[in-house]
Order: C-alpha cells, then sequence, then structure tokens
C-alpha cells in the first residue's frame, strides 16, 4: 500500500489477551482521527482486559469477538470483513496468537481473518521477555516474517510483570506513526538491509564484562530512517533500551561473536552498515565462577575478535558497506586507511573524547568514499541518518550512470 492514500485506509486492528489490549485503543483512536476506517476483532482472551464495548466506542462499529456468531455473520461474514480490509495490524500479538498464526490454524475469528485476507498483516507483539526469548516465539517470529509478515517492535525496556526486557508492545503512537507514513513507499523501497548498532559486552566472569560508551543512538537512528524509506530492516543491536524502530526487524546480542553469528545466518543483503562499536577483544577465557580479589595483580589474556564489517565486504555477492570510525587525531587520515583496509565503500568518520561522538544525541561526521567526501556539522543523530542514506542513493546513483 502507498504512503499517500494511508489516511483513508480500511484498516483492521485485531487485538490479542495480553495487558497490552489497553493501549490498542489509542491506537484506534489516532488511526480514525487520521481519517482511517477502523474495525475491531477481538480474541476471547482480549475480552478479559478491555470490554469489546470500550472499541465500539472508539471505532464507532460493533466489535467481533467470534466466529460462529449468527447475527453477526449475517452482517459482515468473516469473508467479507477479510475482504474489506486493506491492512490487518494486530496489537498486542500475545505469544499465543504468534504461534497460532504461524501454524496457520484457523481456531477463532482473527486467525480465521488472517488466513482469509489478501492485505498485508502486521504484528505488534507484546509479551514477557522470557517468553519473547524462548526458541519457540523466535520460531515462529521467523516463520512469520518469512511468509512476509511485518513486524513492529517489541520494543525493550520495563514490562508489566516488572522485568525489564525485551517484549514490551511499540507504543500505541508509534505504531499509528508506522502505518500512516506506509513502508515499502520510500526511495529505498525492495532494498534489504543490515545495521548493527550498539556496543557489545565480552564477559570477564558472570557478573562483569568489557564494554564500551557506545550508545546506540546512531545505529538505532540510521535503522529507523532506512526503514522508513522502505527498505526491509534487520537491526543486530548490542544491549541497549532504545525502543525499537517502526518496521524494524530487532536481534539482540550481546558479545561480537554473537553479533559475528546473527549476521553470518543473514543469506542476502544490499546494505551493510556497521555502527556497532564492536570490541575489538575477548577475554581468552572467561571466569565460571565470579573472580575473587586477593590483593595481588590481576592480568586479563585478551584475543582479537573477528572483524564483522571486513568480512562483509569480503562476501560475494557483496553488499554496499557503510562503516564507522570513531578517532581522537587525524581524522580523515586514519579514517581513508580504516576505509582501505575494511574494505568499505563509505565511512563515516567522528572525532571522539573530551564528550565528543559517543553516549550523546548529536555528532559531526566526515564521510569519505572511493571519489569524494562530505562534511556533515553537528547535528542531531536521526537527521546525519538521513544525510547519510542521501550521500549512499547518491553515490549509487553516481556509479550506475558511470557504467552507462
Ligand atoms: N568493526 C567491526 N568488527 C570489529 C571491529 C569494528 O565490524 N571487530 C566495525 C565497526 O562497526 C565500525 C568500524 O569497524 O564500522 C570501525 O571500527 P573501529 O573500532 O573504529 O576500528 P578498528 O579497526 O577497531 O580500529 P582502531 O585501531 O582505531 O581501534
Amino acid at each position: 500500500m502507498s504512503g499517500s492514500s494511508s489516511n483513508n485506509q480500511r484498516i483492521l486492528v485485531g487485538v490479542s489477551g495480553g495487558i497490552a489490549a489497553y493501549k490498542a485503543i489509542v491506537l484506534v483512536r489516532r488511526m480514525i482521527d487520521a481519517g482511517c476506517e477502523v474495525r475491531v476483532v477481538m480474541t476471547e482472551a482480549a475480552t478479559r482486559f478491555v470490554t469489546p464495548l470500550t472499541f465500539q466506542a472508539v471505532s464507532g462499529h460493533p466489535v467481533r469477538t467470534t466466529l460462529l456468531d449468527a447475527e453477526a455473520e449475517s452482517g459482515m461474514d468473516h469473508i467479507a470483513l477479510a475482504r474489506w480490509a486493506q491492512r490487518v495490524v494486530i496489537a498486542p500479538a500475545s505469544a499465543d496468537l504468534m504461534a497460532r498464526l504461524a501454524a496457520g490454524m484457523a481456531d477463532d475469528l482473527l486467525t480465521t481473518l488472517c488466513l482469509a485476507t489478501e492485505a498485508p498483516v502486521q504484528l505488534a507483539p507484546a509479551m514477557n521477555r522470557q517468553m519473547w526469548a524462548h526458541p519457540a516465539t523466535q520460531a515462529n517470529y521467523a516463520r512469520l516474517l518469512e511468509r512476509g509478515v511485518t513486524m513492529l517492535g517489541p520494543d525493550a525496556g520495563s514490562q508489566a510483570c516488572g522485568e525489564t526486557g525485551t517484549g514490551r508492545m511499540m507504543e500505541p503512537e508509534a505504531i499509528a506513526d508506522a502505518l500512516l507514513t506506509g513502508e515499502g513507499a520510500g526511495d529505498m523501497a525492495g532494498l534489504e538491509a543490515v545495521v548493527t548498532a550498539g556496543g557489545t559486552r565480552e564477559p570477564i566472569d558472570p557478573v562483569r564484562f568489557l564494554a564500551n560508551r557506545s550508545s546506540g543512538r546512531m545505529g538505532f537512528a540510521l535503522a529507523a530512517e532506512v526503514a522508513r524509506r522502505g527498505a526491509r530492516v534487520t537491526l543486530v543491536a548490542g544491549p541497549s533500551t532504545l525502543a525499537t524502530p517502526a518496521g524494524v526487524r530487532r536481534v539482540d546480542v550481546e558479545t561480537a561473536a554473537q553479533m559475528q553469528a546473527a549476521i553470518e545466518s543473514i543469506e542476502s543483503m544490499d546494505l551493510f552498515i556497521g555502527a556497532a562499536a564492536v570490541a575489538d577483544y575477548r577475554v581468552a577465557r572467561p571466569a565460571e565462577q565470579k573472580l575473587k580479589k586477593n590483593g595481588a595483580s590481576l592480568s586479563l589474556e585478551l584475543l582479537p575478535n573477528p572483524d564483522i564489517i571486513a568480512t562483509v565486504a569480503q562476501r560475494g555477492p557483496r553488499p554496499f558497506v557503510i562503516g564507522f570510525a570513531a578517532e581522537t587525531e587525524r581524522l580523515a587520515e586514519h579514517a581513508a586507511a580504516k576505509r582501505q583496509a575494511k574494505g568499505m565503500d563509505m565511512i563515516c568518520a567522528n572525532e571522539v573524547g573530551a564528550g565528543r561522538g559517543f553516549d550523546t544525541p548529536d555528532n559531526a561526521l566526515l564521510l569519505l568514499w572511493q571519489d569524494g567526501e562530505r562534511v556533515l556539522p553537528r547535528a542531531a543523530k536521526t537527521q546525519l541518518a538521513t544525510q547519510i542514506l542521501d550521500t549512499y542513493l547518491q553515490i549509487k546513483q553516481d556509479s550506475s550512470h558511470a557504467s552507462r
């Protein structure tokens, strides 16, 4: 669906059982305010959290909850409802709902509609972090993505169950924004992109690790912008509490080795952006038990980590590779050498130290590529993300002209 007609879309909002069900009220409200027509379908479990009457009042239409309701079926039957929808958005999508969809079940109205519709289906998963991380849920998630279902979130942060981690439903305002701006319609539509972000953690013992000051902001801003421009994005992120940008598939990792493995498992990519501050070294033998102090000095043996971006740059077929360089001196010279050494197509160099670059909301960058350079003066990282991608598209365009 194109972004331009998004304000009068016919949207079917599915609500499954979870504490985040109350947030779907805000989503429905936003979509209606933007001019969309919304019908709500709830699972049986969802009605335990919010009453259908609430959604009826907000959407202005009766809410459907069951498949075999003769009265409702005599109005708009479930096949007609499936055809009516131009988009299906399920928020929250519980672990159970995802499992049923992945299995292709049609044991209630909502899952039946998902099978019967030709409209794109989007899920905003919401569940406890352990349930989200469980291999069964991850397998269902991967299977749904393969079938073309788009994911909105989940976010990381504090959860209703009192824990902190990935599994929170993306905020309803952010879901509404994603639906209204319309992914897949931008100047990067059709591209597969992979972005790394944040710092890695290299364990010393079960409670300690080597880390760095990276906040992940630059990588998250890039992932958000690439998705907004229509590409399919996988964000491989080191530990971070930043919200998952709309439409982005997020893979959380901790160590450089896990980041490397996550990237190796992605078969094809057109664009790779290495914004992560990957640890160059890992502890040779992390202790199995907590290290005890004994007054003597302590040495850690460090082994070099694989260079992820250099490995990606040697792939065949090779994506366009954008990397970063954080330097404390001789910025242009060091960055140019780093670009060459790692086989990057473009490098975004910044000066660090003395409060610059790391863990700040803004930065200044020097972009270097084979035939040019561009200075990006100090700006918010979200704005820099836009400029980096504009430059990337320009380079691609110039090279396709040159090869004609
Ligand atoms: N990078 C990577 N894998 C590593 C280390 C770095 O993919 N093991 C990527 C980063 O994501 C970044 C770029 O390489 O895009 C530059 O990283 P940086 O740490 O500045 O470069 P180093 O090669 O570590 O050079 P230095 O000697 O300055 O530490």
